[in-house]
């Protein structure tokens, strides 16, 4: 099977994966809003291979998030290989995606995520063994390299392709700019020119006309958006409008609310309600920006400590009571 065939027609956005944040409830509700595909937190090829339960348990997947990828994060070729297949056998992905991008210097200090580009070889015996042990599609995520001195994204791309890697999806800064500086879409260009699977672009796409200058610069074949879709998943449906010439009608306050409270629940649910509640406030800090009263209100959803706080913060947002009369 190939990348595009997954991919359902006409969808060119995705979903990008966010660790802490594209967990299932969000992807469910990504793809209800439009994104075209979505992607999993980055997932330890290691823990897998222990059979960690929580591990695991983060792997799982609904149907109503398809076409969905489990990214795996780790250096080692056998345990990467192993692990993709045991989750091919309980979660079924419709890709796995390989994370040769990830900055954070606790996975570069055992060489994975980003740490990866300095090697080239390994990530071809990487891809190489992951695509064998699999018969479903297999993708890398990868950065424009690890400075600018070694942006080397465009050999990494081609070792990927040669090793049997069915799509790139190219985050194009490199691991010293993090999320700073704007990100290089020549570099995409050339990736694009250079080999022949689809191309996915990343990096910065916050709104329609974003994403159409990225595939008019680049000519990538989908854009993936990470940032810009916390709090605002609704993000999809406006870059698909924009770039089909649809009229779009931005979100009322009250059905922005009921997305937040469906996201926040279902996190309850799946999660618990203390876990559930912690992590939402993330996402709830984030719906709540750009509101009235933002800041107070931020400041509120700071101090949530169960469900019932919450379902009253909505209703303080709704009513526009006088921020000062609050009851949490
Ligand atoms: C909170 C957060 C977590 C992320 N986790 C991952 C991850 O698990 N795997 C990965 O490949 N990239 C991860 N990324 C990078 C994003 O997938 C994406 O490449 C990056 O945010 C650039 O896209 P954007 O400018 O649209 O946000 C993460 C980014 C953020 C902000």
């Amino acid at each position: 099977m190939q990348f595009r065939e997954i991919i359902p027609k006409g969808k060119k956005v995705f979903l990008a994966p966010m660790a802490g944040v594209t967990d299932r409830v969000f992807r469910e509700i990504a793809v209800r809003f439009g994104a075209g595909y979505v992607e999993s937190e980055m997932i330890s090829s290691k823990a897998i291979s222990y059979r960690d339960k929580k591990t695991i348990q983060l792997s799982s997947l609904s149907e109503e998030e398809r076409p969905c990828a489990i990214q795996l994060f780790g250096d080692n070729p056998q345990t990467m290989a192993e692990s993709a297949k045991f989750i091919l056998s309980t979660s079924s992905p419709d890709v796995i995606d390989i994370n040769m991008g990830c900055p954070a210097p606790k996975i570069n200090k055992s060489n994975a995520g980003v740490a990866l580009m300095k090697d080239p070889k390994l990530c071809f015996e990487i891809v190489n063994k992951v695509k064998k042990a699999v018969n479903i599609p297999v993708t890398v995520k990868i950065r424009k390299g690890w400075d600018s001195a070694n942006a080397n994204a465009v050999e990494i791309a081609k070792i990927c392709e040669s090793a049997g890697a069915d799509a790139i999806i190219i985050h194009a800064k490199t691991k010293e700019q993090m999320y700073k500086g704007k990100p290089d879409l020549e570099m995409i260009a050339k990736i694009k020119s250079a080999v022949n699977v689809p191309v996915i672009g990343n990096g910065d796409i916050k709104n329609g006309p974003d994403a159409a200058d990225m595939f008019e610069k680049t000519k990538c074949d989908y854009v993936m958006i990470g940032r810009a879709s916390i709090g605002n998943p609704f993000i999809f449906d406006e870059i698909n409008c924009y770039l089909s010439n649809t009229p779009y009608r931005y979100p009322s306050i009250e059905e922005k609310m009921e997305v937040m409270r469906e996201h926040v629940f279902n996190m309850c649910k799946y999660k618990g309600e203390y876990l559930g509640i912690r992590e939402a406030k993330r996402h709830i800090c984030a719906y709540i920006r750009g509101l009235n009263n933002a800041a107070f209100f931020r400041n509120l959803a700071c101090r949530i400590e169960n469900y019932n706080q919450f379902e009253i913060l909505i209703k303080e947002i709704l009513s526009h009571t006088n921020p000062l009369e609050t009851h949490i």
